[in-house]
């Protein structure tokens, strides 16, 4: 197949099912896509849909029911939870609706703790998270609470926390859904202009329609299912 060779991340029918017997929820019902390196893909669709799966499936949080997920030619399916760690630690960043960042630690170690998690030294992850924090404008608040930030400044947080690894990939799920319109937009363009400088491939979940018009690729789901 010449489209695997070309795509970072490929699914092929893609399902997903919740509960067990009499209680089964088909999440997704057969998803096919295929995402080129560099590339920025929206997944848009109503609440409920399927779309924060879909996400989970295809950063290796969660294990489809069945289908393939390849990413550079290796099936996350045939990886051990070991593999899937070392892969999201290193390639993947992640940025939430709802920020996560924890309440009691300052801007500057919200930002370094997926390299604490990975097991970085000290003196490294302060570096990289203060190049971190500078590219998203925010190095004078690094010894702020996180809880002392704005709704903007927290989620530009989470995106330096994001970037800290130098990740192939980010995952965004609803980046501006806790934001206002314009807040909400000065994060997106600040998201994008990073995603160019440093050729990440993005995947944002989004009820955003003029948000998925900036993405290179826009998938739809409706109950599972890509729609057109
Ligand atoms: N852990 C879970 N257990 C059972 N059902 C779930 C679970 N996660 C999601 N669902 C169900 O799967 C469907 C899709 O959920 P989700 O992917 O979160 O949708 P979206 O992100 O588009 O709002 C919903 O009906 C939801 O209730
Ligand atoms: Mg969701």
């Amino acid at each position: 197949m010449p489209e695997s060779k070309t795509s970072l991340i490929a699914a092929t029918d893609l399902r997903k099912t919740y509960g067990k017997k009499s209680n089964v929820y088909e999440a997704l019902r057969g998803i096919n896509l295929s995402i080129k390196p560099g590339e920025s893909m929206a997944i848009v669709g109503k609440s409920g849909s399927g779309k924060s799966t879909l996400m989970h499936l295809l950063a290796g949080l969660d294990h489809p029911s069945s289908g393939k997920i390849i990413w550079n030619g290796q099936a996350l399916t045939d990886m051990n939870e070991g593999q899937l760690t070392s892969l999201r630690n290193t390639r993947v960043g992640f940025i939430f609706q709802q920020f996560f960042l924890q309440p009691t630690l300052t801007v500057m170690e919200n930002t370094y703790l997926p390299l604490k998690i990975a097991g970085v030294s000290p003196g490294k992850r302060k570096q990289l998270a203060s190049e971190a924090l500078q590219a998203v404008d925010l190095l004078d608040k690094a010894d702020n609470r996180a809880t002392d930030l704005s709704g903007g400044q927290r989620q530009r947080v989470a995106i330096a926390r994001a970037l800290i690894n130098k990740p192939d990939v980010i995952f965004a799920d609803e980046p501006t859904g806790n934001l206002d319109s314009e807040t909400g937009q000065q994060v997106i363009n600040l998201l994008f202009e990073l995603q160019k400088k440093h050729n990440i491939t993005l995947v944002i979940v989004t009820h955003d329609e003029d948000l998925a018009k900036r993405c290179d690729q826009t998938i739809n789901i409706r109950d599972g299912k890509v729609v057109k």
